[in-house]
Order: C-alpha cells, then structure tokens, then sequence
C-alpha cells in the first residue's frame, strides 16, 4: 500500500514532509514487532498512527486494543492491565483476563503511557524484556506475544528527570520512535485540513462550507495552534454553527483563536523566526486591542442596562456572564460570550417576536451543551483534555458544567 492509499484509508490529510516521513515510518516498522513510542503534542493526530502499524502488520487478523492509560484509575490499571485472581482484592468476586492477555497475539496500542504509575511501570518493562507477567493475586508466570505501540504528548525526558518515568522503560519502548509534527511546523497542511473540516461540518450541519478570506488565512498561517489539529477542528466546527456569513474574514477568526496562558512572548523567538514572530505578534496585539474595545463596549452596554433599558430581560438571564466577563481573563471566552450578547441585543431590537428570539438564543446555547457533552464524553469524562479541546479553559468548563447541568 503506498502512503496515498494510506492517507484514505485512515482520513489522513496532509502533505508536509514530516507527516509523510511519520507516515512512512509507520508502513515500514509495521511489518516488525519492534515497540514504538509514538510523541507528539496533544491533538496532532497521534491515534491513527497505532492503527495504521496494526492494520498493516501480520497481526491485523488478531485484536487490537487501545488503552488510554491516563483515564484508568491507579488502584484498578494493573487489574485491568494484567488481569487478577478471585479474591486478589476486596471486590475481586471472579478471575478477569487483562487486556494483556486479549491482545495476545495482537497489538496493543498504551496511550498516554508517561501517566502510568511507577509499580505498572516495572510489570510492563517485564512483558517487553521477556513476554512475561503475573496477574494481580497470583504468582503464576503468563506468558503473552503483544506487541507494543506507546503515546505520549508529554516530554518523556523531562518526566525521567523528575523521577516519573523510568528511563529503562523509555529506551524499550522507543525501539522505534515516530515523532509528530505540530501543526505551527506543516504549515502547508493548514489550510488543507480547514478545507476538509468545513466540508465535513457542511454536510454535518447541512449549510454551506465556510471558507476563508486572505486576511483570516493568514492569522490561521501565524497562529501557534497550542491545541494543533484537534484546536483546528473544533474552530472549524464553531465557525461552521455561528458565522452566518459563510466567507469568514480576518476580524471574525480572531474571535475563535484564544491566547493561551502558556503562550508566553519570550517562548516565541526559540521557536518561530523572528519575521514569524514579529507577525504573530502583531495579530496578538491587534486581538488585545479588539478586545479592549470589546469590554468597553461592554461597560457601556451594561450601564444601559443598569439605566433600565429595554434588552434588562435578555442581560439579566447572562448576569454571570458579565460578571465572567470582569473576573475572567479566558479571552476567548468573554468574545464568545460578548457574541453571544451581541446577537441577542440585535435580535431584541429588531425582531418584535421574542418567541423567535428564544429559540435562536437557546439553539447556540444548545449546540454549546452538545459540544461540552461531545468532549466530554470522547475525554471520558477528563475535564483538562476536554477543555483543550474546546479551546477554553478548564475553570470556564467547569463552570459551564455547572451553568447548564450538564451530567457526567
Ligand atoms: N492529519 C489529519 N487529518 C485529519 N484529521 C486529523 C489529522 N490529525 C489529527 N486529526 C484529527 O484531530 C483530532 C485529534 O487527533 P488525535 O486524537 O489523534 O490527537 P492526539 O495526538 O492523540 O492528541 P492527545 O495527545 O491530546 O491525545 C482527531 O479528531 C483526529 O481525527
Ligand atoms: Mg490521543
């Protein structure tokens, strides 16, 4: 299978270097039962790379389990990992296979695994070295032909430096390494994934592709995308329900694209050239500018309300949110909100029939509801990698949780 076919196969798309050399890496290591520790940033696309080795291996006719590694609580991995005995622990009422012992001759795909505790840790470099484990209970030698396919999106040499992860098990596990590009570092692949996002959401929400002008191409070519293709994605998405005009310009994206607490200045130069930088630069004081006038706008708008002006019923039902939009410095949150706002202070205004204005006013917050629960529930429930990929904060996912009740 040639990397084209690959790229259908598995919804790949992209053609900068580094993604066709990770790519390529994958097709030719799969043939192997060579370990390979997959790195990367969150949301760059690592999971497809597990599949594509699986797929492609000798293996493929056997199962393939994914374990997210980071989700399964410390008191129950190695059960789950490794299986236990009846009565290894209180509540151990049966024998229960670990997904060791599933995937036998398969693979097994340990995501997250620099989150792994250190006792997990010493069974699994065992498996590597000898093919061998013990159930928890038990003292009875298993033996297992698994092969072993690792992520991680943290820096595993900082983590063996602060005594989290034993330096013996990175070095078995990176039998092979594929390291994932960045988004920032393929740009050519941005505007190529925004085009099949906007058509996939098009037929998704059955309304036409957005697309992009010059100016808002170049703030997606300039932006450092902390959260990479997932944070695109979901951008995509927003634009996709909210923008009614469907050309988005430079103004409207940069609503979408939040500042993030760890983009600090400084951190730029080492990693962007300075052109780069100046340019990026001067989209993030624009954006704090535009903001600037936002709040004002704000102020102004609350003190009408104050005054007992005629849109009170709409503001008092977002009272939090004015007071969110004071107390909190998630930028990207208070634009949204302030859109939000806009829209229903225009809708007042000009549509004599609340009614309507209601139902528009509840369908956004009802798509929002349908986005927190949708991450979510693909986080299991992990409010940080669920608040990365809406691209707010966790503090504000909390609240909203709270604010529309929604269950988990
Ligand atoms: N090259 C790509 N083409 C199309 N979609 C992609 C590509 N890369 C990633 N995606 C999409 O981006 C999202 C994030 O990818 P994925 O879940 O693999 O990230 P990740 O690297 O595992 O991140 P994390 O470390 O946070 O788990 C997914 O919806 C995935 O389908
Ligand atoms: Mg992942």
């Amino acid at each position: 299978m040639d990397l084209q076919n690959i790229k259908l196969r598995f919804g790949i798309i992209g053609n900068s270097h580094q993604l066709n050399r990770a790519i390529d890496i994958a097709m030719q290591v799969a043939a192997t039962d060579l370990s390979v520790l997959i790195t990367g940033e969150s949301g760059t696309g690592k999971e497809t790379f597990p599949k594509i080795i699986h797929h492609l291996s000798p293996r493929k006719h056997n199962n393939y389990i994914a374990v997210n590694c980071g989700a399964i609580p410390e008191g129950t991995i190695d059960s789950e990992l490794f299986g236990h005995e009846k009565g290894a622990f209180t509540g151990a009422l049966d024998h229960r296979k670990g997904y060791f012992e599933h995937a036998d001759k398969g693979t097994i795909f340990l995501d997250e695994v620099a989150e792994l505790p250190l006792s997990t840790q010493v069974r699994l470099l065992r498996i590597l070295e000898t093919g061998e484990f013990m159930k928890v209970g038990s003292s009875k030698v298993v033996k297992t032909d698994v092969r072993i396919v690792a992520a991680t999106n943290v820096n595993v040499l900082d983590a063996i430096s602060s005594g989290k992860f034993r330096e013996d098990l990175y070095y078995r596990l990176n039998t092979v390494p594929i390291s994932i590009p960045p988004l920032r570092k393929r740009n050519e692949d941005i505007i190529l994934l925004f085009r099949k996002f906007a058509q996939d959401f098009s037929e998704k929400y059955r309304m036409p592709p957005v697309k992009l002008d010059d100016e808002a191409k170049a703030i997606f070519y300039s932006y450092k995308w902390p959260g990479n293709i997932r944070q695109l994605k979901n951008i995509t998405e927003q634009l996709s329900i909210i923008e009614q005009n469907r050309v988005i310009t430079g103004e409207d994206i940069k609503e979408y694209l939040p500042i993030y607490e760890g983009q600090k200045l400084p951190a730029l130069y080492n990693e962007v050239d300075s052109k780069t930088f100046a340019s990026e630069r001067e989209i993030l004081y624009k954006i704090l500018f535009d903001m600037k006038k936002d709040m004002n706008d704000l102020k102004k708008v609350v003190q009408e309300i104050k005054n007992g002006d005629k849109s009170t019923a709409i503001f008092s039902k977002n009272e939090d949110f004015v007071d969110s939009f004071y107390s909190n410095s998630d930028a990207f949150e208070a634009k949204m909100q302030k859109k939000r706002i806009d829209i229903d202070a225009e809708k007042n205004y000009n549509i004599q029939d609340t009614e309507e204005f209601v139902e528009e006013s509840l369908s956004i917050e009802l798509k929002e509801i349908e986005l927190i629960k949708k991450a979510l529930e693909k986080h299991k429930g992990k409010r940080k990698a669920a608040a990365v990929d809406l691209g707010i904060s966790e503090r504000t996912l909390y609240r909203k949780i709270k604010e529309f009740n929604i269950e988990q």
